[in-house]
């Protein structure tokens, strides 16, 4: 399967695809990595494996709806079967949406639907959870909040903070993801009523 994955940031989440990808029977290939600004960790992964990256930022268009088709057109050019959003910090419109129904995944660091948004571990360690964790989800539009495929339960040690929280959490997200898109990718998927059936 032709993988696309969407960046932000440091890009963890993609290296752990990256070497999952290199054993040929894992089933999946990154064929592209998009993002919405240069600067950051994941691009010079990408890089380093040889992977083709692409770069759209929101400002450098005159409106969101055409940056969400710019992006979409840039990510259609490489033709994925399956698109991977690994800690990318911007919501895709309808046209994206609509290029790519049911083939866009999101990892989130909480077990949805709690602590929605850009600071889970932080909101998880100040609403004083004991257990947190990890979603994968099939897009759907809103902001993390789409059919759910997976999850996984971390611990909150008594002395975290957020950022230790959000590190054990990227643990068992990274090893979540790799297990997933490579189900999928070796078996396919549908989504019926919000549900995920990965064979
Ligand atoms: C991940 O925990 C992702 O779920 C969240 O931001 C983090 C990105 O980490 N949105 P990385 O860039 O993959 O290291």
């Amino acid at each position: 399967a032709r993988l696309v994955v969407f960046v932000s940031g440091s890009g963890t989440n993609l290296q752990a695809l990256l070497d999952a990808c290199r054993d040929p029977a894992y089933g999946a290939r990154v064929v592209a990595v998009g993002a919405d600004r240069d600067g950051i960790a994941a691009l010079g992964r990408a890089a380093a494996a040889g992977v083709p990256t692409f770069v759209h930022r929101v400002k450098d268009y005159p409106d969101r709806p055409s940056w969400d088709r710019a992006i979409r057109d840039a990510t259609a050019a490489y033709e994925p079967d399956l698109l991977i959003c690994a800690g990318f910090m911007k919501l895709f419109g309808v046209d994206f949406m609509a290029a790519f129904p049911e083939r866009i995944i999101n990892t989130h660091p909480a077990l949805s639907p709690a602590f929605p948004g850009m600071h889970s571990a932080r909101d998880a360690l100040e609403y004083g959870v004991k257990v947190t964790g990890c979603t994968l989800f099939a897009v759907a539009g809103g902001i993390d909040d789409g059919p759910v495929i997976a999850q996984r339960a971390v611990p909150v040690e008594d002395d975290d903070d957020a950022d230790t929280l959000h590190e054990r959490i990227k643990v068992a997200e990274r090893a979540m993801l790799v297990e997933y898109v490579g189900r999928m990718a070796r078996g396919g998927w549908s989504i019926t009523d919000r549900k995920v059936t990965v064979r």
